[in-house]
């Protein structure tokens, strides 16, 4: 019996190490985690993302609260959709029957994609495009095979082969494209995780009264104690 376990432990180690070696290599994206890169992230977003895909889980109004953007700012440049209203989720400009009529699936929610896929996945899906002529939109996608998304992203990236050679230019240089990616990821990342901001600066105040507390509670013991050793 104890044969049977190990050759089946075996054989499970075995199987994920095939499956690693097929997968692509994830890299993780370089940003600093602070409220101005997500700021970057949310507008890089909102113009490049947000036509397909809504992030329902967060309300306009928590940008304002989380990152402190201007409410004026979050109406003109945010709140594109035309049925956005300032206290519910963001939503998408495409309606979703467009999004599957064009592309023949709707574009997911993004809300907690960090969370379930970790920003090392997203962060090389977005890097990893390519031009593939026999898919119907012209993209392919070395982390996602026959992806339905276009590379919305390659006037900056520019145009590669599935080689990595590439076919066109793009506006931006390899490392500013990449820092822009980063950006967007850390944006999805706080989407993910939006009380992030307000838990960090809770924090200090938390572990600071802790203290105060232990300090008094020391006092406490010493004076008890004074009694009982006479
Ligand atoms: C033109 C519409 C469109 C735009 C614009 C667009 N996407 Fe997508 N996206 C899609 C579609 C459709 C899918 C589903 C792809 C599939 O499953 O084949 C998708 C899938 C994804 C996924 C994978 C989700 C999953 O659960 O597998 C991520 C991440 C993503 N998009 C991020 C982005 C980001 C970031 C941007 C902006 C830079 C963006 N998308 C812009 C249409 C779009």
């Amino acid at each position: 019996m104890r044969k049977v376990w190990i050759g089946l432990l075996v054989a499970i180690l075995f199987a994920g190490n095939v499956s690693l070696a097929r997968a692509v290599t994830l890299t993780a994206p370089q940003y600093v985690f602070n409220k101005a890169t997500v700021r970057e992230g949310t507008l890089l977003f909102m113009d490049h993302c947000s036509a397909c895909h809504s992030i329902h889980s967060l309300r306009y109004e928590r940008l304002e609260t989380d990152l402190g953007m201007p409410k004026a700012q979050i109406i003109k440049s945010i709140m594109l959709s035309s049925n956005a209203n300032f206290l519910e989720g963001m939503r998408p400009t495409m309606t979703q029957a467009d999004a599957k009529a064009w592309f023949g699936i709707a574009a997911p929610d993004l809300s907690h994609i960090v969370r379930a896929e970790g920003q090392r996945w997203v962060y090389t899906y977005l890097t990893s495009f390519y031009w593939d002529p026999k898919r119907p939109s012209g993209w392919n996608n070395r982390v996602v095979p026959a992806v339905a998304m276009p590379d919305v992203l390659a006037p900056w990236e520019g145009i590669y082969s599935k080689n990595g050679q590439v076919l066109h230019r793009g506006r931006l240089t390899p490392a500013a494209y990449h820092r822009k990616v980063a950006d967007i990821v850390a944006f999805l990342r706080y989407t993910s995780d939006p009380s992030y901001f307000k838990r960090h600066n809770l924090g200090p105040y938390v572990l600071g009264s802790l203290i105060i507390l232990s300090l008094l509670a020391y006092l406490l013991k010493r004076n008890y104690w004074r009694d009982v050793h006479k």
